[in-house]
């Protein structure tokens, strides 16, 4: 069978290379690709993004189905486009996926349903919106309601950052229409971590927990990225934490949107705060999966993905039951300089190894020139994973690759995992 995914990024790169590993999969498209795709065996780049050139072209080619990776598409509604063509699938509706593309709605939706997260208003005047934050005080979070890229969340530990996000959103509307409602959110304290399922709307198959550094320097400091390294699993997530995670979080989140005729169909990950004490709440939901995340919970899965897709889209995921490496996966992140601001593109990339049992390199923002070069073509350009019996291990395979991959001016942190290792230490 032929299948089609839906990115260009290394999320969109891992999901494909798992899905044409199955023996059932002819080839595995991806719209519109990237440089690694290209010459991955079994994966193929194909350069359409408008959702109707594309939908037809997956009926002319009988594409079995198709999977969606990133968040801006389902927003703009491709899962219920390709459904009124008659095609098939996997992700959520444009209605399901508001609980990642509207912060206030997915704020209401936990409260009705009584999932954990932090106490909350929303604003669409400023005016308000300074004085609330005059009243609750630092430190606080302001959210622009809408998609914002990954940027559109301020951790304000000052009055002035807080009244500076405040008009850069709503006054100067640097989020444009993302950032004209804001909601404004108590701060949580602990550690991050991320909580990963498949659904079918009314069935929940857990996929494997990850936690990944969104911040671009050493010691998690700097500015925000989209990500600049993960592992799987996430040691945080103790059994008893998983428990409770299906439990309070994601059982009620499922049971609720198709409670609400929304029916969630997709991938949801959850972003979760975890506080001492075995508390958890909610940071946000994203209706898709986490990049670089997949990136390092692709390699551990080891069930046919294209069986349990198929299984999800005839909703019947409760018949199925996933295996996985038990080693750890870890993934370092080569950005390209000037990233995450005004990545440079255009760069030879070198060295990059051969996939081997132990070691794979995602590519992201890379392409293949008309001279047939390899060449940086965005901000994260590739994602380096190694996998060993222990997070140190799976760190010294990802970095030994590192060492190998060469392009000019090539950033990366080299701490990938220290919370992880800080917590084996002590245990
Ligand atoms: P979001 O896009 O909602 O995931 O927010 C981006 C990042 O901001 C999160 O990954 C957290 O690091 C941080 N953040 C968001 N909401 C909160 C909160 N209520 N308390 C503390 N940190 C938060
Ligand atoms: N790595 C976080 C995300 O994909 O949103």
């Amino acid at each position: 069978m032929k299948i089609l995914v839906i990115g260009s990024g290394g999320r969109e790169h891992a999901l494909a290379w798992r899905l044409a590993q199955s023996h059932r999969v002819q080839t595995v498209y991806v719209a519109p690709g990237n440089g690694g795709i290209a010459t991955t065996p079994g994966l193929k780049n194909i350069a359409i993004t408008d959702f109707s050139e594309l939908a037809s072209w997956a009926i002319e080619e009988e594409i079995e189905y198709t999977v969606v990776g990133p968040d801006a598409a389902l927003a703009e509604g491709v899962v219920d486009y390709f459904e009124s063509c008659g095609l098939k699938i996997f992700g959520p509706t444009k209605a399901a996926a508001e609980l990642e593309w509207s912060k206030d709605f997915a704020k209401a939706f936990m409260t009705r349903h009584n999932i954990p997260t932090a106490d909350y208003q929303t604003f669409s005047d400023a005016a308000s919106a300074h004085s609330y934050i005059d009243q609750v005080g630092v430190p606080v979070v302001i959210k622009a309601d809408g998609l914002a890229a990954g940027k559109g969340v301020v951790v304000a530990m000052t009055l002035e950052q807080a009244h500076q996000a405040i008009d850069a959103m709503m006054v100067n509307a640097q989020f444009g229409s993302s950032g004209a409602r804001v909601v404004i959110e108590e701060f949580m304290p602990g550690e991050e971590a991320s909580f990963f399922v498949l659904s079918d709307g009314h069935n929940i198959l857990p996929l494997a927990t990850a936690q990944d550094h969104k911040r671009l320097l050493n010691g998690d400091l700097g500015p925000n990225t989209g990500g600049m390294g993960a592992y799987s699993p996430a040691p945080v997530i103790t059994p008893t934490l998983h428990g409770k995670i299906l439990s309070q979080i994601v059982k009620p989140t499922i049971a609720g949107m198709a409670a609400e005729g929304r029916p969630f169909k997709g991938f949801l990950f959850v972003g979760l705060m975890i506080q001492a004490g075995g508390i958890v709440r909610v940071v946000e939901y994203n209706a898709r999966l986490g990049d670089p995340e997949t990136q390092v919970i692709m390699p551990r899965l080891q069930s046919d993905l294209s069986l349990v897709i198929e299984a999800a889209l005839q909703n019947r995921l409760d018949t199925i039951e996933l295996e996985w490496d038990r080693r750890t996966a870890l993934g370092v992140v080569l950005a390209a300089k000037g990233y995450p601001d005004h990545p440079r593109k255009g760069d030879p990339i070198f060295g990059i190894p051969k996939f081997t049992d132990d070691a794979m390199t995602f590519h992201a923002g890379t392409l293949i020139n008309e001279q047939g070069y390899l060449l940086t073509n965005g901000g994260r350009v590739a994602c380096a994973v190694g996998l060993g019996d222990s997070v140190r291990m799976a760190q010294d395979r990802a970095y030994a690759l590192v060492d190998e991959i060469k392009f000019r001016d090539m950033q990366f942190r080299t701490d990938i995992g220290h919370l992880a290792i800080a917590k084996t230490k002590k245990n």
